[in-house]
């Protein structure tokens, strides 16, 4: 099946390099000059676990293609895709600007498009409140007389394993109102429902135990949008919920660690999600939370729960802060050693990540600071450039007053902790996310203060 995909950020990519490779024809369609480049070149303009292979095999394969023009792109596509970003203003609402510009852009090529083509079928797979594909159809059809099927197609990747999470989906969400929008979605996602395809390199393997057909909920696509919202809402609810027992602990003198534990092995709750630590980052909880109260508010309802969850992760990486200070006052000439700043492993994103936040404060408390992380050290240098980034944990540490561990890359988690004792000053390390063994630090003469603990 022919695709156009607008926006070739992670769900518009992750999207388009795993149908080509189901066979359908994709055509990228990206705005940015600099990303256009580097795709038309054939580089991934994001790290992505098995991206840029999956890119690689896809061009080669003639099946994968990248350029800045709507209109020849949405000429012949049977389905338009829409992967553009709807990032949060100021003031909580949602900014629809990119969807409304590529709303527009393809009532000009419906215009100028064969009819002998079929009627295409837009897919809305951006992150939006309900009611805004129906918004969008009314917007097309004010601009355009030529016809045009619309739906509802959330996507729940994570970042870092947003390929898996597109092959191995736990479901599939289609909301729309037309029977044939429903014909042509199940027709291009068929391989992916009956899990008919093969998963050697460059794809990852599919995993243990997971069953087909993949569950697909069709519904309207008021409801599919709201199942997007209310599932992220409800993860960072879930984190937001631990953060605060995990303070809690910190009082009575329990253990968040085993408290987690022994709660998520009730099956009605579960096991994830349930990790304490300085609180979630990232380009999705922060900003649909956010987007999420603003819409409820915007229908007169006030979203209380979601108020506090967005409210206890902000303060949660103050929190923290507040233990660094304490333990190091005064701030001013203490070296500072900062191990991760991407907003979390797996990816060099760092939208939202609490590290950048943290190495603003101790910077303005006068420490000087050094940092490093595995991907994300070109991203930070961007946003905050008054620190030392280096590529070695232990040349962070050399001389360092303490160590503050922000993101739990594995690369830190097996650090030699006798090695990095003998080059600190200080003797302290904060574990932002409670992943450190304490036993290998404490053993090394070290301390570690956590989350929770
Ligand atoms: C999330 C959703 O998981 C995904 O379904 C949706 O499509 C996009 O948003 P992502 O932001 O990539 O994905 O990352 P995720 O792995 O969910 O983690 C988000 C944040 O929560 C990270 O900062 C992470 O460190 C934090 N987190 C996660 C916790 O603090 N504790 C946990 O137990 C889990």
């Amino acid at each position: 099946m022919q695709v156009a995909v607008i926006g070739c950020g992670y769900v518009g990519l992750a999207t388009s390099v795993v149908l080509a490779d189901l066979g359908h024809d994709i055509i990228g369609v990206e705005i940015d000059p600099v990303k256009l480049e580097n795709l038309s070149n054939g580089k991934s303009p994001i790290f992505e676990a098995h991206l840029q292979e999956m890119l690689d095999a896809g061009i080669k394969a003639g099946r994968l293609s990248f350029t800045d023009d709507h209109v020849s792109a949405c000429g012949q596509a049977k389905v338009i895709m829409l992967a553009v970003g709807t990032p949060t203003r100021e003031t909580w609402e949602i900014d629809l600007s990119q969807l409304e510009s590529a709303i527009d852009s393809i009532a000009e090529a419906l215009s100028s498009r064969n009819e002998l083509n079929g009627t295409p079928l837009i897919v809305v797979k951006s992150t939006v409140p309900s009611g805004t594909t129906d918004y969008l159809s009314e917007r097309l059809g004010s601009k355009t007389d030529k016809p045009y099927l619309i739906a509802s197609n959330p996507e729940f990747l994570r970042e870092g394993q947003a390929i898996f999470d597109t092959l191995y989906p736990d479901r599939s969400v289609i909301g729309a109102n037309e029977s044939s929008a429903f014909e042509i979605l199940d027709e291009l996602y068929s391989g992916l429902v009956s899990q008919n395809f093969d998963d050697s390199p460059p794809l990852p393997g599919r995993p243990d135990g997971y069953t087909s057909p993949v569950p697909v909920v069709k519904t309207s696509p008021r409801s599919a949008e709201m199942i997007k919202y209310a599932s992220n809402a409800f993860l960072a609810t879930k984190i937001s919920f631990i953060n605060e027992i995990a303070n809690l602990c910190e009082e009575v003198e329990a253990d968040i660690n085993d408290v987690a534990r022994g709660i998520g092995l009730d099956s009605r709750i579960g096991p994830q999600f349930l990790k304490a630590g300085i609180g979630y980052g990232g380009s999705c909880f922060p900003k649909d939370t956010k987007a999420l109260h603003h819409h409820a508010g915007s229908r007169g309802y006030t979203f209380t729960l979601l108020n506090a969850v967005i409210e206890v992760n902000r303060i949660q990486r103050y929190r923290f802060l507040a233990k660094i200070r304490r333990a190091l006052e005064p701030m001013g000439d203490k070296t500072i050693g900062i191990l991760g700043l991407a907003f979390k492993p797996g990816t060099d994103d760092i939208r939202e990540a609490p590290a950048i936040d943290l190495m603003r404060e101790l910077n303005r408390d006068g420490a000087i600071l050094k940092a490093t992380d595995p991907r994300a050290i070109e991203n930070a240098k961007l946003e905050f450039n008054s620190c030392e980034y280096l590529d070695d944990p232990y040349k962070v540490a050399e001389g360092a007053n303490a160590l503050v561990l922000v993101t739990e890359w594995p690369e830190f988690l097996d650090l030699d902790w006798k090695r990095i004792a003998m080059v600190m000053s200080g003797d302290i390390v904060f574990d932002g996310r409670n992943c450190l063994g304490r036993e290998g630090i404490e053993g090394a003469g070290l301390s570690v203060i956590g989350v929770g603990r």
